[in-house]
């Protein structure tokens, strides 16, 4: 006792003070309630709303907060917004949280934007204590994404606010909060119904953080770190910093900046380098940079198959206290877009085999979360893909992190639309006031990621075509190089004719969506233009469907709303992946491709996204008479499609066929052989069922039943290997491959036994108990050898026990409108997912169940630590 009291009294136990710079993870402990308060319905609507934060944000200068305060008080006198208001009614969650994914699907809902409910507004409230010891401290909520038409209110006072759905943007709390007091946050979201053309998710769907700094500080965004030259024995790391001083007086400080290599998990390694600034002044209130530079020797290069990274670590000294410490992750790395020989990744051609990929995460819907980003990027690594667009916007930052760390370059998107609307209320609503903000705000984020190698101002933009729409994108190619002189800027053009009409001119390098038989021409007529698919194959299918006669037709209409998995349909402004490599090897200056898509997504279920009662649609006689009877009797056919097909990897995350024909090409040293179809068809025995082959090999001998059915070879200019006539009997299908005449890979593909038995593997078999990560698990439908069963679709119902939840399920079924919260779910083709996930802060075994009628159950367990 007396040690405790004599202790508090030299006050060695006093808690040691609080690092200078804090960003603590603001998600946990919200209120959620969907729809404003009554009486108050539209006076918030987003239209008034865009007014004010129109009004906001205007001044927009290189050191400006990004999000300026308006004049008075907007919402003052909305219940919600008040900080008496008693929300312990409101149900309590934890961010990041989509509304929309928790449904219910909808028949009657667009399936344009996956059938799910997003739209609408809701309230979020969060109660918290700011100590009595953070006064004299800036405060702010950094928020990475709210969908959409953000507000925020703090104690009753309205804060600032950013429309755009897919932004990431800072609230400076710091003349509202209380110190040593409860205070309470209020943000209202407002996310209008028809703004999108896939979909978005509702909701505070990002991460949310409170930072805490000293009154002078790194800004927001506030360091740029740069590499302008890079040899063999040394690389120059330029550091720029927008210091601020948000005090009342003058402050002079010193800067250091000291730079460590990172290893793979992002633990600090050796310093390789520092250097600290004279004294710097900085005035009341404003702003300063800063620039300095650091030789590193032996600098280790950041690439595709080694993405060694560094960070700066940055000390402002103030009358000789540290006052602030911001951390910059960074890579050593040159990049290049050339004429001749497309993208140089340190002086080395590295074609981009990339993806496009919208921002959900399947069953999880927009909510963020790592694990299932870093999976998706493991599956496609797997694939040898080595480039991500972030098709149409703006990422979740967690995706760089994870592109750097993993080693992906990646094209990062500003917007689907400029001034001309795809939707009624999509993003043409705000370009006028905010298309420069949120540009800006898109490359201050991520400018000091290694893995950014492209700005895209656009994706088929409705200006490509005439003179105004060449003015608006010179305008924003120039905000691009105000920003970053280091990166191009690029756009996604589908018009032909903005390779032509002067369109191309303002763009650094120039992208084509789906345009494989023009690159000659671009070329042609611009001879010094960078040139890249920024947007290709768009080839849609099911997993594990197969249609018969295989034709060579577009996709086509079918009562069951699937797509054959041959891997030759698309709609009519899309191909198949053959034509898309033809274009890239008859044109090999073209610097690669961005295939239309990884991953299935939520959404646009082409080709059953428009109007399946239009009976030209239907090509098979029989569909045709079908969807006639069903017109005549409904008046209109009921399309359950509600997730696209043209992902090479299905939603669930189970490989198509596809995978493989990208894996035989962007792997060429994997000896890998893919025979589709499965084998099982009891019904078409001595019927013709043609067999495809991809393969990383040049030829290949295919055997059914241990008889030779030919040995094919590629032909310039074809990617697949087909046996058109074959015809079935039941049994081995063997494909051997050949390299240059020597053996190089074996497929086998068996007529299966009967389902017998469920099998379940976990991805992950320890998880972290911290309520994020996950454990996705393969559940497949098996035969007595434990063969999956291709054509399987048995209810599966799933049982949790342990300190774990089922988060979700899913099978990859486009036309599935069950919860995908439910634990019951069909298998789809053999297969079915089941994601886990611990409970935050309880270790211990989970164990999952699985039980199907008529087959042997499984069980398997996940250690949560
Ligand atoms: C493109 C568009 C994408 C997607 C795709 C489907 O034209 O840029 O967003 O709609 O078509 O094929």
């Amino acid at each position: 006792m007396l040690l405790i009291l004599l202790g508090c009294a030299t006050g060695i136990s006093t808690p040691p003070a609080a690092p200078v710079r804090e960003r603590i993870s603001f998600n946990a402990d919200w209120r959620f309630e969907k729809n404003d308060p009554a009486g108050a319905e539209g006076r918030l609507a987003y239209t008034n709303i865009k007014a004010w934060v129109t009004a906001t944000g205007n001044e927009f200068t290189t050191n400006s907060q990004f999000a300026a305060r308006p004049e008075g008080n907007p919402g003052a006198d909305v219940v919600y917004t008040q900080a008496g208001f008693d929300d312990s009614s409101w149900r309590q969650l934890a961010l990041p949280h989509d509304w929309g994914i928790e449904g219910p699907f909808k028949q009657e809902y667009p399936g344009e934007t996956g059938k799910l409910p997003w739209w609408g507004v809701a309230w979020y409230r969060k109660h918290f204590t700011v100590p009595a010891s953070d006064q004299g401290r800036q405060l702010y909520l950094d928020v990475d994404g709210a969908m959409s038409f953000a507000n925020v209110w703090i104690n009753g006072q309205y804060a600032g606010g950013w429309p755009y759905g897919y932004a990431s943007w800072r609230v400076d709390l710091t003349p509202f909060v209380k110190f040593g007091e409860e205070n309470v946050i209020a943000v209202r979201v407002d996310n209008p119904p028809d703004s999108s053309r896939w979909y978005p998710g509702g909701g505070l769907y990002r991460n949310v953080w409170l930072v805490k700094t000293s009154p002078v500080h790194i800004g927001h965004w506030g360091t740029f770190v740069t590499t302008p030259e890079i040899d063999g024995k040394q690389a120059t790391v330029n550091l720029q910093l927008n210091l601020k001083n948000d005090s009342n007086v003058p402050a002079a400080v010193r800067v250091r900046n000291e730079i460590f290599e990172l290893d793979h998990e992002g633990r600090r390694g050796h310093a390789v380098g520092a250097v600290t600034t004279d004294e710097l002044k900085i005035a009341a209130g404003d702003v300063a940079t800063n620039s300095s530079r650091v030789i590193v020797k032996h600098p280790k290069l950041w690439s595709i198959e080694k993405p060694q990274r560094y960070v700066a670590v940055t000390s402002i000294e103030q009358n000789g206290k540290i006052v602030d410490h911001y951390e910059t992750p960074f890579g050593i790395r040159s990049i290049a877009f050339t004429v001749e020989n497309g993208f140089l990744l340190n002086g080395q051609r590295v074609p981009l085999n990339g993806v496009c990929n919208h921002h959900d995460l399947g069953a999880l819907g927009a909510a963020i979360n790592t694990r299932a980003l870093e999976r998706q990027l493991e599956i496609l690594k797997e694939m040898g893909c080595n480039a991500i667009r972030t098709s149409h916007n703006p990422p979740a930052p967690e995706l760089l992190e994870l592109c750097d760390r993993m080693g992906f370059v990646v094209m990062d998107e500003f917007t689907d639309t400029w001034t001309r609307a795809k939707k009624r209320n999509g993003y043409a609503l705000l370009f006028k006031d905010w298309a420069e903000k949120d540009l800006r705000a898109l490359i201050r984020r991520d400018r000091n990621h290694p893995c950014v190698v492209l700005w895209s101002t656009g994706n088929e933009i409705g200006e490509q075509s005439s003179a105004a729409g060449a003015k608006i994108s010179e305008w924003l190619t120039g905000i691009v190089h105000q920003e970053d002189l280091t990166r191009p800027a690029t756009a996604g053009c589908n018009h032909v004719q903005a390779g032509f009409n002067g369109f191309q001119k303002t763009l650094d390098v120039f992208g084509y969506n789906y345009k494989p038989n023009e690159y000659g021409k671009v070329r042609a007529a611009n001879p010094n233009l960078p040139l890249f698919g920024s947007e290709t194959a768009s080839c849609v299918s099911s997993r594990g469907e197969y249609f018969f006669p295989v034709s060579n037709d577009k996709a086509e209409g079918r009562a069951d709303f699937q797509v054959s998995s041959y891997d030759l349909y698309a709609p009519r402004w899309a191909m198949p992946p053959d034509d898309e490599f033809q274009g890239q090897d008859e044109f090999p200056f073209v610097a690669g491709e961005f295939v239309w898509t990884g991953f299935d997504y939520l959404g646009e279920p082409t080709p059953y996204n428009g109007d399946m009662s239009n009976l030209l649609n239907y090509t098979d006689p029989a569909e045709k008479a079908r969807a006639e009877q069903e017109l005549k009797e409904l008046g209109k056919i009921l399309v359950p499609s509600r997730s696209s097909y043209f992902g090479i990897i299905d939603l669930a995350g189970f490989k198509k066929d596809r995978f493989y024909i990208y894996q035989a090409r962007w792997r060429p040293n994997l000896k890998m052989a893919h025979i589709l179809p499965h084998w099982n068809w009891p019904e078409r025995i001595g019927q013709v069922t043609p067999v495809h082959v991809y393969t990383s090999g040049d030829e290949a001998e295919l055997f059914l039943n241990g008889k030779s059915l030919g040995r094919k070879k590629k032909a310039q200019f074809s990617y697949r290997l087909r046996w058109d006539d074959v015809v079935y009997e039941p049994g081995e299908l063997k494909v051997v491959a050949y390299k240059q005449g020597k053996k190089w890979a074996v497929d086998t593909v068996k007529t299966t036994g009967a389902a017998s038995q469920l099998l379940l593997k976990p991805d992950h078999r320890k998880i972290l108990a911290d309520g994020k990560d996950l454990s996705f698990v393969t559940v497949t439908v098996a035969d007595s050898h434990g063969q999956m069963v291709p054509r399987s679709k048995n209810r599966i119902h799933f049982e949790i026990e342990g300190p774990g939840e089922i988060v979700a399920t899913d099978n990859g079924d486009p036309t599935s409108l069950e919860s995908f919260q439910s634990p019951d779910r069909n298998a789809f083709n053999g297969l079915c997912l089941v994601i886990v996930r611990a409970k935050a802060g309880q270790g211990g075994t989970i164990r999952l169940t699985a039980r199907a009628e008529g087959l042997e159950s499984a069980s398997t367990t996940i250690r949560a630590r």
